[in-house]
């Protein structure tokens, strides 16, 4: 029987930038609840949030410190709840965003549970081996308690990786991720994976003798990474989340190569397609970059923009975007639009000073609405400022037939119709 997800469209929330209903400037869940009529007009058929939880925002949101929880700045849990039947009432599926390689720093388990993350012994006075973290900077960082070992952490320093070879992380997560199916999620985009288990021996990583598939930032790239990433214990892991996820839908952030990345499928549904999300504006480079995708067993997972790079028209040009909705629409399998790409948003400033070391600021800035000064996201001071409200906007584009908001309408509704 075929899935729901099947060639399923599904836009990517980022909660603190969608709409604020409270006054705080910081997007929220309710304003998300009012919201929902914008994606059921485009002809979505869900939506994943990015994290909402509890989150010291080290990694914005990405730095998690209770995963059963709600954030008070995005609501309660009553507010998710009254959510996804909002959503549920308009025939649309809601993703979480489920991260299972670290948590925050802050976490009760980092104090609580040490045994749950991975520790080693210094080498000569130093960090246990060369692995680098990707945000810069040794991958391990001394106990803040005082111990004599280090603990790794593949992003930031706030973020200490979890030991998935430990079975009381493999149950806590069963239970996560049985906690949001019971309140209705259809599934979970999962992060990081290809970082979730390293090598036991924890051996150094070469360094890098030919460039990375994918970009890298600079001081990550410097090393072949054989040994801190993409092992393959990490399928034993998932399968475990498979197990407790049942036949909701699995969609793997594998930062990898489609060359490397079938394993994964054993027990993922599908993985976004980094290649073609990192390929130039070029016919043969694109071309190039879906034929390895489609050689992949399973479904295919296409996106072209997300939280973490910039946006579209800073990449391949305004004159462009058309034709870029255009091809991933096209595309078998599940496409992914962030939101704001359907009206063609840009990077913008970000803030001064930045709220993410690693710069990504500049994709994450408020959804624009209207032609107001705050774009409609919010009556309060943004958290991060609109970036150009009266020049593209939801409600100017939605009564234009010629706009970008249209084309992804008509696409969307043809995805739809090519379906039945
Ligand atoms: C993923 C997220 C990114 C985050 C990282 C660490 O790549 O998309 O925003 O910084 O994982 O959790």
């Amino acid at each position: 029987m075929a899935k729901w997800w099947e060639n399923a469209s599904i836009y990517q929330i980022y909660p603190r930038s969608f709409q604020d209903s409270d006054g705080d400037g910081i997007g929220d869940l309710y304003g998300i609840e009012t919201r929902l009529d914008h994606l059921v007009e485009l002809g979505v058929d869900g939506f994943w949030l990015s994290p909402i939880h509890p989150s010291p925002l080290a990694d914005f949101g990405y730095d998690i410190s209770d995963y059963t929880a709600i954030d008070p700045v995005y609501g309660t849990l009553e507010d998710f709840d009254r959510l996804v039947a909002a959503a549920d009432a308009r025939g649309l599926r809601v993703l979480m965003d489920l991260v299972p390689c670290h948590t925050s720093i802050e976490h009760p388990w980092f104090r609580e549970h040490p045994d749950r993350y991975v520790w080693a012994d210094g080498r000569d006075g130093g960090p246990p081996n060369n692995w680098r973290s990707t945000f810069g900077g040794a991958a391990w960082a001394r106990d803040p308690n005082g111990g004599p070992r280090w603990y790794l952490h593949s992003f930031y320093p706030e973020q200490p990786d979890l030991d998935w070879r430990n079975p009381e992380v493999v149950e806590a997560f069963g239970e996560i991720v049985r906690f949001w199916l019971d309140r209705g999620v259809a599934g979970f985009r999962v992060d990081a994976i290809d970082r979730l288990v390293k090598d036991a021996e924890l051996r150094d990583d070469p360094p890098a003798s030919a460039p990375f598939a994918l970009p890298l930032p600079k001081e990550y790239a410097e090393l072949e990474h054989l040994y801190s990433r993409n092992n393959s214990d990490i399928h034993a892991a998932l399968a475990s989340l498979r197990a407790a996820a049942g036949d909701a839908l699995l969609v793997g952030e594998v930062y990898l190569p489609a060359a490397e990345v079938a394993p994964y499928l054993d027990s993922l549904d599908a993985t976004f397609a980094f290649e073609l999300f990192h390929a130039p504006w070029e016919a043969a480079a694109l071309e190039a970059a879906i034929e390895a995708e489609l050689a992949l067993p399973g479904a295919h997972a296409w996106a072209l923009s997300n939280h973490d790079f910039p946006r579209l028209p800073d990449r391949y040009g305004e004159h462009a975007v058309g034709d870029a909705a255009r091809l991933v629409c096209s595309l078998p399998g599940i496409v992914f639009i962030y939101q704001g790409d359907e009206i063609g948003m840009r990077d913008g400033p970000g803030h001064d000073p930045p709220y993410d070391r690693a710069g990504r600021d500049a994709h994450r800035h408020p959804m624009q609405w209207d032609g107001s000064p705050n774009g409609g996201f919010t009556t309060a001071e943004p958290w991060l400022p609109l970036i150009d409200p009266t020049e593209r906007n939801v409600a100017d584009q939605r009564g234009d037939p010629d706009s970008l908001l249209s084309h992804y309408r008509q696409l969307l509704a043809w995805r739809r119709l090519s379906r039945e």
